[in-house]
C-alpha cells in the first residue's frame, strides 16, 4: 500500500480512510499519532502490527469534544474540570471505562482508558468528520524516537499505513502529560508540558514520583517499561558546563562523536563535529529533541551523542524523562576524568 500524504485540505479523504478501517497518522501539538477508528477492533489491531507494539501497552483515545468521552468512561467532576482547564492541550486523562464500551485491544485489557483532545484543528476536524474517536499512539516504530514531522512518520511507516495528514512540525515536541484520575491523589504517570504546578491549583495535590517498573511487573502506565526513543548511537547525557570535558573523554575513544545541544554550547565547541541544535532554551529543546535523535541515525558513523541536560522543572522534567530513556540512563560524570 502506498502511503498518501494528505494536506489539511484533504480531511474528507483522510476521514474516509479511517471509516474504512485504515490507518492515517495525524498531527497534534505534541507528536504525530497513528490514527485508527477506536471502535473498530480490526483497525486497532493493525495499529499494534504497524508499530510493532506489544499488545499489553494500551492506546490513547483521541476525541474532538469533551462530551465524546462520557460515551466510553465515567467522567468525575474533577476530570471534567481538568478537561475545561487544559483541553484542547497536551494532557491525557485516565478514567474508569464503562463496561464493554471499548475493545480490550484499546485498553490493553485494563478497566481504565486514556483520553485526550489534541490542540490541532485539522486533527479535530478529522475526528469530527470520521465521526468516531481515534486511537493514537505515537506514529513511530515501537522503540524509536516519536515523530514530530510527517517525514518522520513516513520514514518509519511508509507503505504500512494508508496515509499521513501533514500539518508541519509539531510545536511542543514531547508527548502529553498522562494523569491517572482513577487513584487518590491523582498520579502523573508520564511528565509532559502540563506539570504538577499547573494541575494542583485545579485539582489539589497530585503524585509525581517517577514510576520505576521492572519488566516483569504490571506497571501503572504500561508504556513506561519498554525501551524507548533509542537512536542507533549511544546517547550520553551531559551537563552544560561539562561539554568540553565530555568531548575530550569520548574523542579519546572514537573520532565519531555527535553533539545535541543549544547554540550557546555549540559555539564553544570545535566546528568540525556532527551537531544538531536544540535552539536556545528548554522550549526549543523539547521541540527539537526527537528530530535531533533521528538526525544522528542518518549519520551511521556517529557512535556517541553527547546531549544536553536541562533542569528538571516544568517542561524540563518531560525533556529529561525522554532524554534519559534515549540514553538508557547514561550520564557523563565529570568526577570520573
Ligand atoms: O502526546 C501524546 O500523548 C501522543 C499523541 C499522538 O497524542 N500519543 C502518545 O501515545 O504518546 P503513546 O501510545 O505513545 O503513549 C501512551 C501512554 C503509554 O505510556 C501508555 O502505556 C499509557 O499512555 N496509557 C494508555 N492507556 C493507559 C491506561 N489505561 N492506564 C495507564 N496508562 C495508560
Ligand atoms: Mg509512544
Amino acid at each position: 500500500m502506498e502511503t498518501k500524504r494528505f494536506s489539511i485540505q484533504d480531511i474528507d479523504a483522510a476521514a474516509a480512510a479511517i471509516r474504512g478501517g485504515q490507518l492515517v497518522a495525524f498531527p497534534t501539538e505534541t507528536v504525530y499519532g497513528l490514527g485508527a477508528d477506536a471502535t473498530n477492533v480490526d483497525a486497532v489491531k493493525k495499529v499494534y502490527a504497524a508499530k510493532g507494539r506489544p499488545s499489553d501497552n494500551p492506546l490513547i483515545v483521541h476525541v474532538a469534544h469533551p462530551e465524546m468521552v462520557a460515551q466510553y468512561a465515567e467522567v468525575s467532576p474533577e476530570a471534567a474540570t481538568l478537561m475545561k482547564a487544559f483541553w484542547p492541550g497536551p494532557l491525557t486523562i485516565i478514567l474508569p471505562i464503562k463496561p464493554h464500551a471499548l475493545a480490550p485491544e484499546v485498553t490493553g485489557g485494563l478497566q481504565t482508558a486514556a483520553f485526550r483532545l489534541p490542540d490541532n484543528s485539522a486533527t479535530r476536524r478529522l475526528i469530527e468528520t470520521a465521526g468516531v474517536p481515534l486511537v493514537g499512539p505515537s506514529a513511530n516504530t515501537s522503540g524509536k524516537p516519536s515523530p514530530t514531522t510527517a517525514d518522520h512518520v513516513l520514514h518509519d511507516l511508509n507503505d504500512k499505513i494508508a496515509g499521513v495528514l501533514d500539518d508541519g512540525p509539531t510545536t511542543v515536541g514531547v508527548e502529553s502529560t498522562v494523569i491517572d484520575m482513577t487513584v487518590n491523589p491523582p498520579a502523573i504517570l508520564r511528565p509532559g508540558a502540563i506539570d504538577a504546578a499547573m494541575l494542583e491549583p485545579i485539582i489539589g495535590p497530585v503524585q509525581t514520583e517517577a514510576h520505576h517498573v521492572a519488566a516483569s511487573e504490571v506497571p501503572k502506565a504500561p508504556g513506561m517499561k519498554y525501551k524507548h526513543y533509542a537512536p542507533n548511537a549511544q546517547v550520553i547525557v551531559v551537563a552544560p558546563t561539562d561539554f568540553v570535558a565530555a568531548l575530550r573523554d569520548y574523542q579519546s575513544r572514537t573520532e565519531h562523536v555527535g553533539i545535541l545541544a543549544t547554540d550557546e554550547i555549540l559555539a564553544q565547541l570545535p566546528p568540525e563535529l556532527a551537531t544538531f541544535s536544540l535552539g536556545h532554551d528548554v522550549r526549543t529543546a523539547a521541540q527539537a529533541l526527537f528530530a535531533g535523535l533521528r538526525y544522528f541515525d542518518n549519520h551511521p558513523n556517529v557512535q556517541f551523542v553527547l546531549a544536553q541536560v536541562f533542569p528538571t522543572v516544568g517542561l524540563g522534567s518531560a525533556y529529561m524523562n525522554r532524554l534519559l530513556k534515549a540514553a538508557g540512563g547514561a550520564r557523563f560524570d565529570s568526577g570520573r576524568v
